[in-house]
């Protein structure tokens, strides 16, 4: 494995906590190695791996430190400094793979490159990778050694950005030679949308327009844009968040059954269903989509900055924290039925989740005074984070005889729960330990190939143009800590709904 971006935050945070999982449960292959660059010319070895088992030790995603296993991961890990830019570099990292992979046979040397780099690197890196001969282009995706290319998002910066992207790479190498990360795919409740869908008979029946009035899908943070002021004004929500993340999350849900779980099967039918996602127009904007940003705000008696006060961040900055938006899907099976996606930094609380709220019944007969509370329709929750599970809720008689005094029966509702911490243990992989696994294995179900980040792109581009060309003023702002703004609690009240507040 060949970092790039070596000295950075995600190197540290995501991708070493997942390899010492890895090695801890025994899948990486006994003679794995690691080659990390970074720009820091004065790391060392030595150095490098100091850092990183500080970092581990940080890791609130490494359980149960075992330095033994470290110690044997770390002897694997090397480092090389260089400006990845620069073509010098590369002959750099030959000469240390040479001697990294010398006990091995040629056909053996597989190799991946994971550009952990911000977006404006890549297109550099790519080219050097293919002209250094370091990824050379393999139409047979059986060819060994093989070389393959990890980039994580975001991929591109509008559709025609991707494009390009897209272009460029594809002529340099083969479609399954580029692993495009989407870390919540590796999550473990994302994967389990299609395991509840399709290997239960119970909910595809219902799955459809004719039973389902309406599905929410949130991903909410508590953090706040942290260090990465200067990254999140290019971004913004939709690009960080809805472009990928969400529209992932709504694929999986509203996707058809592929005939097999092949990588290629799968994502066919998430293009598919990506392609039937209505497009919003200047027309629909005003009433479909909801842009904020958090303003200061204290959570248990801790004050926090609203967003234009953050580091890097411009004071009058247009940039949205916060988005909310109603889709539709054009096909049979959804036609009519809203799809509201919603992200922001700062809410309430870290949660995740993908609510599927069915119709209410046709007709109640358990009114009647004193039981005028309105009754809830089923909702179907698979919680992506925390406390990953799964629950459906559903109303009940109250127990008791007051029926005979009252002339109605009480009812309530009542949660089915399943939690994947008790049902299993503490067992949730992280994503990228999924993730990286499945590049080494040739598994590509869970990345999103070309046509998919296209199909995405095209979603959003018009609301991302609309809201660069209509300046919000002023922004709406939702306090630090809250649920968000009240425009977006007026978005989904038109339609008669309300957002879920787990
Ligand atoms: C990343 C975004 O892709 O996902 C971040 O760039 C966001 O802004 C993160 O915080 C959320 O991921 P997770 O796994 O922490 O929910």
């Amino acid at each position: 494995m060949v970092i790039f971006g070596a000295t950075g935050d995600l190197t540290k945070r995501k991708l070493f906590p997942a390899l010492y999982s890895l090695a801890a449960e025994h899948l990486l292959a006994p003679d794995f190695a690691v080659l990390a660059v970074g720009r820091e010319a004065t790391e060392t070895d030595q150095s490098f791996r100091e850092k990183m088992l500080a970092a581990l030790k940080e890791s609130d995603e490494v359980k149960n430190f075992d330095d033994a296993v470290w110690q044997l991961l770390a002897q694997r890990v090397f480092y090389s400094g260089g400006d990845a830019s620069d073509a010098q570099c590369y002959e750099g990292i030959k000469v240390r793979l040479a001697e990294i992979e010398h006990a091995r046979p040629e056909e053996e040397r597989n190799r991946f490159f994971y550009l952990a780099v911000p977006p404006s690197v890549f297109e550099p890196i790519v080219r050097h990778l293919s002209e250094s001969g370091l990824v050379p282009k393999h139409e047979d995706s059986k060819a060994r050694p093989w070389a393959r290319v990890v980039v994580e998002k975001p991929f591109g910066h509008s559709l025609e950005t991707a494009r390009a992207l897209n272009a460029l790479v594809l002529t340099l190498f083969a479609e399954h030679q580029v692993y495009r990360i989407d870390h919540f795919l590796g999550k473990e409740t994302v994967q389990n949308v299609l395991v509840l869908r399709f290997a239960n008979s119970i909910f595809e029946p219902l799955w459809n327009r004719r039973w389902v009035s309406h599905v929410q899908i949130t991903a909410a943070e508590a953090v706040g844009v942290e260090a990465r002021g200067k990254y999140y004004e290019e971004a913004g929500v939709v690009r960080d968040m809805f472009q990928n993340h969400l529209l992932q999350l709504l694929a999986l849900t509203a996707m058809e059954p592929p005939p097999a779980m092949t990588a290629d099967a799968v994502r066919d039918e998430k293009v598919k269903v990506l392609k039937s996602v209505r497009w919003m127009t200047p027309e629909s904007i005003p009433t479909s989509a909801v842009r904020a940003q958090y303003s200061a705000g204290a959570v248990k008696g801790n004050l926090l900055s609203g967003y234009r006060d953050e580091p890097d961040v411009a004071r009058d900055s247009q940039t949205p924290t916060y988005a909310a938006a109603r889709f539709y899907i054009d096909n049979w099976r959804w036609k009519g039925v809203p799809f509201y996606l919603r992200s922001g930094k700062r809410m309430a609380k870290r949660y995740s989740e993908i609510a599927v709220t069915f119709q209410s019944p046709p007709h109640l007969m358990f009114g009647g005074e004193g039981n005028n509370r309105e009754l809830q329709p089923n909702v179907l929750v698979l919680r992506v984070q925390p406390n990953e599970g799964v629950s459906l809720n559903f109303e009940v008689k109250v127990p008791g005889a007051a029926v005979a005094l009252t002339q109605h029966l009480e009812v309530a509702p009542v949660d089915m729960d399943f939690s994947y911490s008790e049902a299993f243990g503490e067992t949730a992989a992280p994503a990228y330990e999924t993730l990286l696994l499945d590049v080494m294995i040739g598994e590509m179900t869970l990345f999103t190939r070309s046509d998919e980040v296209e199909a995405a792109w095209k979603i959003i581009d018009p609301l991302l143009n609309y809201w660069s060309e209509h300046i919000a003023s002023p922004m709406p702002t939702y306090p630090a800590g809250s649920w968000g703004p009240a425009e977006a609690d007026r978005l989904i009240s038109l339609d008669g709904a309300r957002w879920r507040t787990p």
